[in-house]
């Protein structure tokens, strides 16, 4: 019996086992539409045995993208080439999810490889991509050298939060299954959480209650579209890893109040809010955000996801079987090796005869297994040889 193998529930929706493919832009849309690079990119985790599988950060406005290349759910006609990409992913009995994202004080970037520094002139001389304005709850921009935001106004807010709900609406009809709402990382719903990075004075601003406004509110307006039996989730970074940032007793508390608002996951990342000091308290090793999804798990008994430099599976299982996490996300490892959930089947002893991959590469695999093993040849996995 595996723990990482054994399925999960929330809501009307059960997950086939505990892997989800993490959110990862591919920068690759036009105008914010899907095509055949999401498809395939999207379509191998489905093939390679992961139960849930997140369509990158896809933003709820066109201002809202983080870079040219983001993906966009703010029009109805963007929703065609998703549904194909959910459909291909619901028929090979996995979940499609989406991440509704806006990026606020961090739009208007570069892409990764182009140094996530603002647009600049070459990307109008390059490829005809220029700058935009960034709105965020406070003018204050996200690190030496970047312009500053426009802060919203209360009418820029309820026009966010309602495209955050217009969006789920969109999400349902492409057929995805799951929503998680992208409240970490320096984005706009992180923005208004942390200290750091809001320093408003009116009712969205100041207290923790009132910092945590908008992330409710985005949870209510999206939950006034997305039907009770399916399932919620919301990215948290649960500490900013800085002195006057946000804390996991905090990320507690928001976590509580997205409950109460018909949240059902938490997905538990750390970090990027910005700001001129880089958070020097962060260590990274191997599962370094488990103990905060944890921690937020037994105070709060919301269902977690654990994400964050994971790639043993033997390390996975372990943090499954002992409550941690109810699920785990991967994004690099699967990036490097789709195929490693069915190979970590394997590795835990529940797939010896590709029983688990899909027919038409799995008994192939299963023969060529045999052959090998007759012949003295080859054979994967010494511990399982029966
Ligand atoms: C190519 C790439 C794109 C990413 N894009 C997103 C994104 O759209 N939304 C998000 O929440 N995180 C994004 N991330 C972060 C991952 O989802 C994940 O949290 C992070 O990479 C840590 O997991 P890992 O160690 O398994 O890679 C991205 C990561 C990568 C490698």
């Amino acid at each position: 019996m595996s723990s990482l193998f054994s399925p999960f529930e929330l809501r009307s929706l059960t997950f086939k086992n505990r892997i989800a493919v993490s959110p990862m832009s591919q920068y690759r849309a036009i105008e914010g539409y899907a095509n055949n690079w999401h498809l395939v990119h999207l379509g191998r985790f489905a093939q390679g045995g992961a139960g849930l599988i997140y369509a990158e950060a896809t933003a709820v406005e066109r201002d809202g993208r983080r870079t040219h290349g983001d993906l966009g759910l703010w029009e109805d006609a963007q929703i065609e080439r998703l549904s194909e990409i959910a459909a291909f992913i619901s028929a090979e009995n996995a979940v499609p999810g989406i991440q509704l994202a806006h990026a606020g004080r961090k739009a208007s970037e570069r892409r990764p490889w182009h140094n996530e520094t603002p647009v600049n002139d070459e990307d109008i001389s390059e490829r005809n991509e220029a700058p935009w304005q960034a709105i965020a709850p406070s003018a204050i921009p996200y690190a030496d050298g970047w312009p500053s935001p426009e802060e919203m106004s209360v009418a820029d807010i309820e026009r966010v939060i309602s495209a955050f709900g217009e969006s789920a609406a969109r999400s349902l009809k492409a057929g995805f299954k799951i929503i998680e709402v992208y409240a970490a990382h320096g984005f706009l719903i992180h923005q208004f959480l942390s200290p750091i990075s809001n320093s408003r004075q009116d009712d969205w601003g100041g207290s923790l209650e009132n910092r945590m406004r908008f992330a409710v509110e985005t949870a209510t307006s999206i939950r006034r579209y997305w039907p009770d039996d399916l399932p919620l989730a919301f990215r948290l970074s649960a500490t900013d890893w800085l002195d006057g940032g946000l804390e996991i007793e905090d990320t507690i508390k928001v976590a509580e109040a997205l409950q109460q608002a018909g949240v059902d996951m938490i997905d538990v990342s750390t970090g990027g809010i910005g700001g001129k000091d880089r958070p020097r308290r962060m260590k990274i090793e191997q599962g370094f955000q488990i103990p905060f999804a944890s921690d937020l798990k037994s105070a709060t008994g919301v269902a977690t996801m654990g994400v964050g430099f994971l790639w043993d599976c033997k390390h996975c299982e372990q943090v499954i079987e002992t409550g941690q996490v109810d699920m785990i996300a991967l994004a690099r490892e699967l990036l490097a090796n789709p195929n490693w959930p069915l190979q970590s089947a394997i590795e835990l002893g529940i797939n010896d005869n590709h029983e688990l991959a899909p027919i038409e590469s799995g008994w192939w695999l299963m023969k060529r297994d045999r052959l090998l093993k007759k012949l003295g040849l080859r054979w994967q996995s010494p511990d399982n040889d029966g």
